[in-house]
């Protein structure tokens, strides 16, 4: 007879308890915090869409980075935005570029700190687009050849980890045979392996002013109906060499999670995106949720669905709740 004698209240009753049932935990070393370099010296312009993230020159990234290290925060990821756009993306492979310079200044001013290159071309077009454009779309194999030269420059520069978010078929293979070729077989990759073509990367545009100038990312990203695709996506990237494997967006995609850590035992990221990050901030402004709440229960919900990382804006934040 279930009732009386079970009642799963029991282990409810004060937090004591609680804390001793609890099944997911969240520490900082799980946040990873995404940073948007930009050229110039104690340039600090906050995007509008995301408060209390902001575009940041190098000395002020450092800055951000010094922060992040003592707030015991997993690591960084590191966008960039040039000054100089151009058809051919040259400065995402550029060895003076910004995100190349970036990672430099924070490996001499933060050494400890774990630093991850997005790989990607988007910021770097003048189109916006994640690749060589040709005939209206973008050329999978000459991307491969921008992709592979832009990670080998990041993990010149000291980039602890490449991240490949570009969606082109075969990037994995491509980056890892040309690590390795340049004696960069310690470097790991961490692949967005499924990622969605979604409406939530809306205010990273404005943050990295990617916008595609014509057109959209459907022929690359993924279609958000698609679930079982999602996990071709993984195991192809697994076989090509990738060394972690990430789902994104996280709150709209939690089923996928689920079920890439049921399926694959590799080590697996969500990215909680722009689109989620502003969407709560909105909602907390307004005075309709609980920013810390809803913060902790969303970071919460992605550890539960079965990611070890979560890229996250609240990094700081939630880590300092955690403290
Ligand atoms: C680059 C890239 C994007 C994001 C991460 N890497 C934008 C895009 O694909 O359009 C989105 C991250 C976010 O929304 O927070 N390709």
């Amino acid at each position: 007879m279930p009732f009386p004698t079970h009642r799963p209240r029991r282990l409810r009753s004060s937090e004591p308890i609680r804390r001793l049932v609890r099944e997911t935990t969240l520490s900082p070393a799980n946040f990873i915090l995404p940073l948007f370099a930009v050229e110039g010296e104690g340039i600090r312009k906050e995007i509008s869409s995301m408060p209390g993230n902001y575009q940041l020159s190098i000395d002020e990234l450092v800055k951000e980075c010094v922060e992040c290290a003592s707030l015991g925060i997993g690591g960084v990821i590191l966008f960039g935005i040039p000054n100089q756009k151009d058809e051919e993306a040259s400065q995402a492979y550029a060895e003076d570029g910004i995100v190349q310079r970036a990672v430099r200044a924070i490996k001499q001013n933060a050494p400890n700190l774990l630093v991850i290159t997005d790989v990607c071309n988007c910021e770097y077009t003048s189109h916006g687009h994640c690749g060589k454009v040709v005939a209206g779309d973008v050329d999978n194999d000459i991307t491969l050849t921008w992709l592979a030269a832009s990670a080998v420059s990041h993990a010149r520069a000291g980039a602890d980890i490449v991240a490949p978010s570009d969606m082109m078929d075969g990037r994995v293979a491509a980056i890892r045979h040309a690590l390795d070729a340049a004696g960069l077989t310690k470097i790991p990759i961490l692949s967005y392996a499924a990622k969605y073509a979604s409406a939530f990367y809306g205010p990273f545009r404005e943050a990295a002013e990617s916008a595609p100038q014509f057109g959209d990312r459907r022929s690359y990203q993924m279609d958000p109906p698609n679930a079982l695709e999602a996990m071709r996506e993984i195991a192809l990237d697994i076989e090509e060499g990738a060394d972690m494997i990430m789902v994104k967006p996280a709150l709209a995609y939690l089923d996928i999670i689920r079920m890439a850590r049921d399926r694959f035992d590799v080590p697996l990221a969500a990215y909680q995106v722009s689109g989620e990050f502003s969407m709560i901030m909105a909602a907390a402004r307004n005075g309709w949720i609980d920013l810390d709440r809803v913060m902790i229960e969303t970071l919460t919900a992605i550890r539960r669905a079965g990611a070890g990382t979560i890229l996250t804006y609240f990094a700081k934040p939630a880590a300092r709740l955690l403290s």
